[in-house]
């Protein structure tokens, strides 16, 4: 098979496009024939060694659609052909390939009406949305959440789910954002580099910062006392508040069937759409990390595998 792999931590020119062994599906695994992977965050984190050991050649990448093309013992719930989505085991990567194996358990059969490729973009950007704001933060309909980051891809999920249930979305964003995250749904936005959103911000019941670095104190300062501040992008530990009045939460995001289900269902009932997508062959993923590691774009980039 043809795959974007590492075989050491560095730059994006690290990232190598070729062919490696195909993998075959274990006890309780299936193969899927990728269509469509995407970039996360994490990717070029993991390509810079920043999560440390690695078995090299590694392929890089967490989620991805396709459809079935082997199964391994005791998988009874899927059948050759079935198209199916979803994010590989925590901790495992491997989805920039045109095969791979993963737990027939995981994963979530893909509707006709939801494109490979969008459904790529939505899988870990969903489930970690799904998490953090129904089982971590546990957003109730009438609160008020901060959301930092607003027009990346976990965000763009988060503020439509946000206004699904029912509250009241301030986002932060740059000016070139702006009307994208309004077009999201946001009821109020804050251009990050014009304004110190401390400033404008306050009394909020939640916040869902996806931004990490130096300001993450601030993601305390605009809650209530008893508001509470989840974290994705502060390493595996929620930051320790600066008062003692508000909680922070680290989201756990596990890999299961339901929270994809529940994406499929938040999307088909209207709740949610796809984001903007930028699209990439595998062969130009140093292309794809440059962009994803500047921080710095709309939406979700998705590799076109097949
Ligand atoms: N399971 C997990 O724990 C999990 C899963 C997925 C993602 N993550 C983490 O969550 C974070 C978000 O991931 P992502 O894939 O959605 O997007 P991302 O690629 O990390 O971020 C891109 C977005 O961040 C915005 N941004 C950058 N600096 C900002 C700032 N100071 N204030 C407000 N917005 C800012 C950018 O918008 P502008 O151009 O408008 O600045 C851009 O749209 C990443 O750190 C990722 O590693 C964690």
């Amino acid at each position: 098979m043809k795959a974007a792999y590492i075989d050491r931590f560095g730059g994006p020119e690290v990232l190598q496009y070729g062919d490696l062994p195909d993998p075959t599906a274990a006890t309780g695994e299936v193969v899927v024939d990728v269509a469509a992977a995407s970039v996360n965050g994490a990717d070029w984190r993991v390509r810079a060694g920043q999560y440390g050991q690695a078995t090299f050649p590694l392929v890089l990448g967490r989620d991805f659609s396709g459809s079935v093309a082997a199964l391994g013992a005791g998988v009874d719930d899927l059948k050759v052909g079935d198209a199916v989505f979803g994010v590989l085991e925590a901790g495992r990567e491997g989805a920039y390939a045109e095969k791979l194996a993963v737990k027939a358990a995981i994963i979530a059969k893909k509707p006709d009406w939801l494109s490979h490729v969008d459904v790529a973009a939505l899988a870990l950007t969903g489930l970690t949305a799904i998490v953090t704001l129904e089982a971590t933060l546990k957003l109730k309909r009438g609160e008020t959440i901060l959301i930092r980051g607003g027009a990346g891809g976990v965000a763009g999920f988060a503020i439509q789910l946000a206004k699904h249930i029912g509250a009241r979305v301030i986002v932060t964003a740059s000016a070139g954002n702006l009307d994208y995250v309004r077009g999201l749904g946001a009821d109020e936005v804050i251009d990050y580099n014009a304004q110190d959103f401390v400033r404008v911000v306050s009394n909020c019941d939640a916040v869902f910062d996806m931004v990490g670095g130096e300001a993450v104190q601030k993601s305390f300062a605009v809650l209530r006392p008893g508001g509470r501040a989840a974290f994705i992008a502060s390493g595996p530990q929620a930051p320790k508040p600066d008062r003692d009045d508000v909680t922070a939460l680290r989201p756990a995001v596990g890999r299961a069937r339901a929270p994809l289900e529940r994406i499929v269902q938040l999307v088909g009932a209207g709740a949610v759409r796809p984001p903007q997508v930028t699209l990439y062959r595998l062969s130009q993923a140093a292309e794809a990390h440059r962009l994803s590691q500047s921080r710095h774009f709309r939406g979700k980039l998705v590799f076109q595998v097949r």
